[in-house]
């Protein structure tokens, strides 16, 4: 049984006040049916650890240490209070032009200090228009993940670029084949019984209001929230639910 993942991406978003948003979310949680992850910017992961609720990166680099000017390392993060780190994300990929061998290295390194990691893919507009959404979806996933995936150190979130922050979303159909599609690559490479314990995110505009029925696709096993995660009332009916 895949226990549901609710994680919030805050990007380049929060300060130490926003503190009072993960109180908000535990407090509102006291024993969650759902498992709770927020990753804030990694300068505030210290801060906000040891409140009660999970903390992740939103990107680490391949290396442990090093002359890697503005990088932060997976056990740097590790260090910081973090238990797992969003790699790949459509908005490294096309603003920092990671490919999908940089994202594999980033995910062995965060394996090599013990994080979760949460690989992020999705095809853009043109592609889906053009009928190509399986095929760089597939491409990513294959290129993106090391060999070793477990359901314990692997999360995929699938991210349709253009559903991203733009309040549009992909038809329930639409997520629903993408999801068992992943779910296939994984269990012809990593064999079946593994496959179907690693949790598949949705994310891409998910809100309070179109959570349920998202959670709801076969294959959807939580979300990851980017604009609704910086606001605790929002964040809070997306996890309930999932719940
Ligand atoms: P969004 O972002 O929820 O604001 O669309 C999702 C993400 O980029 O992870």
């Amino acid at each position: 049984m895949r226990r549901k993942l609710i994680a919030g991406n805050w990007k380049m978003n929060g300060s130490r006040e926003s503190g009072a948003v993960i109180d908000a979310v535990r407090d509102a949680h006291p024993e969650p049916a759902v498992e709770i992850l927020v990753c804030p910017p990694a300068t505030l992961i210290a801060p906000l650890a040891g409140r009660g609720i999970a903390m992740g990166g939103q990107d680490c680099h391949p290396e442990p240490e090093g002359a890697h000017t503005g990088d932060v390392a997976a056990e740097m993060l590790r260090e910081a209070g973090a238990v797992a780190v969003i790699l790949g994300h459509s908005e490294r990929r096309a603003e920092h032009g990671e490919g999908d061998a940089l994202v594999e290295a980033k995910a062995r390194a965060a394996w090599r200090t013990g994080l979760l990691a949460i690989v992020c893919v999705g095809e853009s507009e043109a592609d889906r228009d053009a009928g190509r959404t399986l095929e760089v979806v597939g491409r990513q996933v294959a290129g993106s993940i090391p060999d070793g995936a477990t359901p314990d150190n692997l999360v995929v979130a699938y991210e349709p670029v253009w559903a991203i922050g733009t309040g549009r979303t992909p038809s329930l159909e639409e997520i629903g084949a993408v999801h068992a599609f992943i779910r296939e690559k994984l269990s012809e490479r990593f064999g079946a019984g593994t496959s179907d314990g690693i949790r598949l995110l949705y994310g891409g505009s998910v809100k309070p209001a179109n959570a349920a029925d998202i959670f709801g696709v076969p294959d959807v096993d939580g979300a990851l929230v980017g604009g609704a995660s910086l606001k605790a009332e929002d964040f809070n009916g997306i996890i309930a639910a999932a719940g």
